[in-house]
Formats: C-alpha cells, structure tokens, sequence
C-alpha cells in the first residue's frame, strides 16, 4: 500500500514537472549542462586569429640605384593564398604597388615567377609559405644582372637556348609529303625528361660553373635542350649539334655537381642529360 501511494506521487511530480517547463527547455533536455537562457545565446565565434609573417623581398629601383636593400613586409596569411606567388601578389595589391617581378600563369607552366626563396631557386607559384619559420626571404635568381627587384635579365640565357638551334632540322624531306614524321613510341620515350622545360632558369642560375662562366658555358637549361634535339629521332643533324658544342667551356665546365637536378621544379636532371651527351661525344656517335 505504502509502495503504491510513493509510486503515484512520483508519477504526479514527474507530470506537473514536465507541464511547467518551457517548449524551449523541451528542445535543450538532451544538453543537460546548458540552461534555458544559455541554449538561446547565439555562441560568439572566436575572434579571428591573426598569422602575421614577413617576407624580407630584395628590391632595387634603376631609377634611384642606391645600394640594393632588403624590405619587410608583414601580412596576415589568413588572409593569403598558401604560395609564395600569393603573397607577392597580397604585397604588390595591398601595400606597395612598386613591388616588380614577373609571373603569368600562376601555376608552373610560364617558368616567369622563378626566383630565389630562401636561399632556394624555385618557382614562387609552386613554392609553399612556410608557416613555422619567422621570415621568410626573397632574391633575384642568383649571378644575374637584375632590371628591377626580383626581375633579372633573361637576355644571355635565351641567346644560350637559341644558339643550340632549338628546332627540328632535315636535310631530307618528311617521307610522306606534307604528313608529318612519324615516330615510335620507343624513340618518343626518349625525349621524357627533356621536353617537360619550361626553360625557368632555376638550374643555371643554381649551378657554380654558370656562375663563373655564365657567357662561354651554355649552362644546364640550353645543354639539356641540345641533348632533347640530339635524341630526337626525326632530326637529322645529330653529328653537327654534337660537334658544335663539343667545347671545353660550351660543355666541358659541367663537373656533375648536380646542384641543377636539385634546383629544378619540374623535376628534370639536366645533369643527367649533360652527361649523355658527354658519352655520345665520347663514342663518336
Ligand atoms: S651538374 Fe653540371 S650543369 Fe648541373 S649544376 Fe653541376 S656543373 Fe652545373
Ligand atoms: S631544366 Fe628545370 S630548372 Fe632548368 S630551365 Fe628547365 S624546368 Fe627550369
Ligand atoms: S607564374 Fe608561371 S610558372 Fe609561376
């Protein structure tokens, strides 16, 4: 009996208890922890976290050339596509349009944007921001005369590249008038690894014996072109090319360092290519 009467006025606490709360009390009973005005605070968010970080970038005006200097930038890289190309373009938008270098397609194809990022060659549109590091720093391609800030003079290294005569040459005709020549897939596999350039500079401008000799040595860029025409099946004039640069300094101040394999960003080994065609000079092909 006494059991019965406990039960019933339980039930009857339970029901009024349940008949007072608030429909809003209802939606917030599975958060236990939370009250009725907590649950209807709209939460504030956080607020936004900066990540400052400054870019030291090499500059120098030919307007005013005084000594070349490096200049901080600070920018907030929440506020900054992950590449070092982005924080360029955030510097140049945003702080000082003076700010020169050159860059197009923004995703490693134009070869424009290389430069020297923290003591690397590389390409500012593939190179990521290091976030952990305090600054980080910006030069020109080294050993070149630079026009402006980070953009150097390219005019020695594209007269490097044509002087190796960067197209098909024949002395015969194409065996099928006006088709064009075909190749196997073998002989076309030969040319993997060369034909990939997109002739940035990363590699000469990394490489020491360019540096000493940048106007007699062709450098790893214009040789690893060669040796892409030297191996081209459909090209005629292999003795010729190889006899043009069979030169103590065109070609014999390589020494296989292979600083240009590490530089490069598409991930070529000019050196590799340079020394191919130091055995065919060897052999006499
Ligand atoms: S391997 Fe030859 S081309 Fe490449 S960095 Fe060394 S010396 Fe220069
Ligand atoms: S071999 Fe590589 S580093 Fe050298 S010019 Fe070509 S893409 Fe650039
Ligand atoms: S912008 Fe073209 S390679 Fe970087």
């Amino acid at each position: 009996m006494a059991t019965s009467l406990i039960r019933r006025a339980m039930n009857m606490t339970s029901r009024v208890s349940s008949s007072a709360v608030s429909p809003a009390s209802r939606l917030v009973a599975d958060r236990p922890y939370a009250s009725e005005t907590e649950a209807q605070k709209v939460e504030p968010k956080p607020a936004a976290a900066t990540n400052m970080k400054t870019f030291q970038i090499y500059r120098w005006n030919p307007d005013n050339p005084t000594k070349p200097q490096l200049q901080d930038y600070k920018i907030d890289l929440k506020e900054c596509g992950p590449m070092v190309l982005d924080a360029l373009i955030k510097i140049k938008n945003e702080i000082d349009p003076s700010l020169t270098f050159r860059r197009s397609c923004r995703e490693g194809i134009c070869g424009s944007c290389a430069m020297n990022i923290n003591g690397c060659n590389g390409l500012a549109c593939l190179t990521k921001i290091e976030s952990g590091s305090s600054e980080t720093t910006i030069t020109p391609l080294p050993h070149m005369f630079v026009i402006k800030d980070l953009v150097v003079d390219m005019t020695n290294f594209y007269n490097q590249y044509k002087s190796i005569e960067p197209w098909l040459k024949r002395k015969n005709p194409p065996p099928t008038a006006e088709k064009e020549i075909l190749q196997s897939k073998k002989d076309r596999a030969k040319l993997d690894g060369m034909y990939e350039c997109i002739l940035c500079a990363c590699c000469s401008t990394s490489c020491p014996s360019y540096w000493w000799n940048p106007e007699s040595y062709l450098g790893p860029a214009a040789l690893l072109h060669a040796n892409r025409w030297i191996s081209d099946s459909r090209d005629e004039y292999t003795k010729e090319r190889l006899e043009a640069i069979n030169d103590e300094f065109k070609l014999y101040r390589c020494h296989t360092i292979l600083n240009c394999a590490r530089a490069c960003p598409k991930g070529l080994n000019p050196g590799k290519q340079i020394t191919h065609i130091k055995q065919l000079q060897l052999i006499g092909a």
